[in-house]
């Protein structure tokens, strides 16, 4: 560790590691410690402009990121709404100069045990992120959480009011029908398309028994629709509350379809988790609203309109 970046270098923590990684990186070293007034890292233009001009010769194989803005008191009561915006814009900001102009730099950042929840007990690291969503979809199912949370920011500084939905899979008229689609989309494409030219199989991924609940676009419009005007909570769980097997959606979209030939499970491609299921007993009680299409119908009329959309 010789060249390194100490982002909040000006901060109470910073002044002390940045003094204390000069001394260790040596005249050969160079540290490079940033404060606000070097750069307004919440400023996408002025973090990259500063990026641009100074990464020129010079190979940082360390980036500290320390710079964050936090007053104490009061002050992030009355204020959640600017925390969230300047601390995500720093953030995404310097993640995105990281991977651009130092990608062989490792990364260390300092985060806060204010993350854990209130009770008594020690914190153990797997607190963190209570049950954690899917590996693969942590990173975008986190984009949603914290979206939540500058709802919720901009609410309690501003008093701007807003609410959120949970979706399942939503599917109808218009989807995408491509085979890389959600679930429903690819299925009824890959059916419709094989009964269109005769093909002799088609083949579904995984071995059929996982379950996901399914929402019709009609239904999923007026459950927004309703959401909308009369939710008085910051998220609510909206879907028909009940789930279906690979298997049985197939066999629902072989009728529609037409499709007589074979159809092959390949269980070594790619399905994700067994199981998704919304628990959806708040939406009646909260927005008078139910998901009112039954399955059968909702893909009979999305295979209709898939039908009549690819003979155009
Ligand atoms: N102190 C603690 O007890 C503690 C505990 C847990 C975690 N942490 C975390 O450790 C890190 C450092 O804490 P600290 O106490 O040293 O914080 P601090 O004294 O408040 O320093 C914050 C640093 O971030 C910089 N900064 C703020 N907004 C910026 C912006 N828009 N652009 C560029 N730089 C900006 C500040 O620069 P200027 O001063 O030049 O404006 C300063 O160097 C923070 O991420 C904090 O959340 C601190």
């Amino acid at each position: 560790m010789k060249n390194i970046l100490v982002t909040g270098a000006t901060g109470f923590i910073g002044r002390s590691l940045t003094r204390r990684l000069q001394e260790l990186a040596g005249p050969d070293g160079r540290v490079i410690g940033l404060g606000s007034q070097a750069v307004d890292l919440a400023n996408r233009t002025a973090t990259f402009d500063w990026f641009d001009k100074n990464h020129w010769g010079w190979d940082c194989d360390h980036i500290f990121h320390l710079a964050a803005l936090y007053k104490a008191g009061g002050w992030p009561v009355e204020h959640p709404a600017t925390q969230f915006f300047v601390n995500m814009s720093i953030n995404v900001n310097v993640l995105e100069a990281w991977k651009r102009y130092f990608p062989k730099a490792r990364f260390t950042s300092i985060v806060s045990y204010c993350m854990y929840p209130p009770h008594d007990n020690a914190h153990p690291e797997t607190e963190l992120w209570g049950t954690e969503p899917e590996e693969y979809l942590f990173s975008y199912a986190m984009t949603k959480k914290a979206l939540l949370i500058g709802q919720r920011a901009y609410q309690q500084e501003f008093k701007l009011a807003s609410t959120s939905v949970v979706l399942p899979t939503v599917y109808g008229p218009g989807d995408s029908f491509a085979e890389n689609s959600h679930v429903m989309g690819a299925l009824i494409g890959k059916f419709v398309r094989a009964a269109q030219n005769n093909l002799p199989r088609v083949e579904v991924w995984g071995t059929g028994s996982q379950e996901r609940e399914y929402l019709f676009i009609e239904d999923a419009v007026d459950g927004i629709l309703a959401a909308a005007k009369k939710s008085d909570r910051d998220v609510l769980n909206l879907g028909p509350g009940r789930t279906y097997t690979i298997r049985e959606i197939v066999e629902f979209i072989r009728t529609a379809s037409g499709f007589k030939g074979e159809v092959v499970y390949n269980p070594t491609r790619f399905t994700g988790v067994q199981k998704r299921l919304l628990d959806v007993r708040l939406a009646k009680e909260a927005i008078d609203w139910s998901a009112e299409t039954t399955i059968e119908a909702g893909i009979a009329k999305t295979v209709e309109w898939y039908k009549a959309a690819s003979a155009q």
